[in-house]
């Protein structure tokens, strides 16, 4: 198994996850529409711009190249947008799928990792939360994320399809070379934000809310170095022929957004300027991961088990950023 689809190849997560499938000898043809994704991003010479809505787009790919498996990382993930604006999320993130895997079975393919996400769950009813926490998302985003996973149970049922949804927490950090990073527009994540404040290109960071019945009163997240999580798509592919099924990927720490700015001004020397402000709708108070079993199944275990280190690698980039 060495040719890997990746879909979303060119984006924040895909892009780390092309670099390291390379290293690793895989060769990986990367598909994106480049609607958020960066072409420069793309470390792999085989680039198709595809459109998981065009589904001949799709189909020409797999005529074009001998695919192994697919890694499927393109989608929406403005959770917010997602409620306004539902359309747009179930049209390319649940039909974009559904050709995506229209194509795959035409042709033959019958491997795909997915990004999943914790935002299937919906809130916690209990924290670490484990694979078997119940999943009532609480927005579109979350639900088109639940339905395709419901979507690989069946097909695997009908069509043999082997799958690995992967149910991320919050991904962070760049690459620790400096070539690669997170570059979203607009820009809504934690760690960017709280850096770019410090840098001077935001007036300020909004903590949005310190009311919350957490140890400093602000929101506690799992953030996973996106590293980590290019290393277990690696190993979910490589176990495809013997698993199918969802994982959690997170670290098991929860860090709040206290913490993640402290971390920041100690990573770089430098204060951040903060405003509290009101809660932002949609955000549960804590979550984090029970990560047992990824370790149990993938042989995986996170590298990155401390902010600091996570956080110096997204400083490495917003002072150096290639795109
Ligand atoms: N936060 C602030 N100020 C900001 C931005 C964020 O206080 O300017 C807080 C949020 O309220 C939250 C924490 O920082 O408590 C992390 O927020 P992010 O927006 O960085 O990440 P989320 O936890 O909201 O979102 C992540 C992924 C989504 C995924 C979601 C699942 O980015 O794709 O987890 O819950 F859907």
């Amino acid at each position: 198994m060495k040719n890997i689809l990746v879909v979303g190849g060119a984006g924040y997560i895909g892009s780390h996850t092309v670099k390291h499938l390379g290293q690793q000898g895989y060769t990986c043809i990367v598909a994106d529409n480049l609607v958020y994704g960066h072409r420069e991003a793309v470390q792999s010479p085989f680039f198709e711009l595809a459109d998981l809505q065009n589904p001949a787009s799709l189909q020409a790919i797999f005529s074009k190249y001998r695919i192994d498996a697919v890694i499927h990382f393109a989608a929406y993930t403005y959770v917010g947008e997602s409620v306004e604006d539902p359309r747009k999320y179930y049209h390319n993130n649940l039909v974009g799928t559904i050709n995506l895997l229209d194509a795959m079975l035409d042709h033959g393919v019958k491997k795909i990792v997915f990004s999943s996400s914790c935002a299937t769950y919906g809130n916690p009813l209990y924290t670490p939360m484990d694979e078997a926490h119940p999943q009532k998302p609480i927005n579109p985003y979350g639900q088109g994320k639940l339905m395709v996973e419901t979507i690989f149970a069946d097909y695997a049922r009908a069509y043999g399809l082997r799958y690995m949804a992967l149910r991320y927490f919050n991904a962070a950090g760049c690459s620790h070379d400096g070539d690669l990073g997170e570059s979203h527009t607009p820009e809504t994540h934690l760690i960017p934000l709280v850096l770019q404040a410090i840098r001077g290109e935001r007036e300020c960071i909004k903590i949005f809310g310190t009311d919350y019945d957490t140890p400093d009163g602000t929101c506690q997240r799992d953030y996973i170095h996106v590293e980590d999580l290019a290393l277990a798509h690696q190993l979910a592919l490589e176990k495809l022929d013997s698993l199918s099924g969802y994982i959690n990927l997170g670290t098991g720490i929860k860090t709040s957004v206290k913490e993640i700015i402290s971390a920041a001004e100690r990573v770089t020397g430098k204060p951040c300027p903060v405003q509290i402000a009101p809660r932002r709708p949609g955000d549960p108070a804590i979550l984090f991961a029970a990560q047992g079993k990824a370790q149990q199944l993938l042989g995986w275990q996170p590298r990155y088990t401390h902010i600091d280190d996570i956080i110096r690698t997204a400083w490495q980039w917003e002072c150096h950023k290639k795109f």
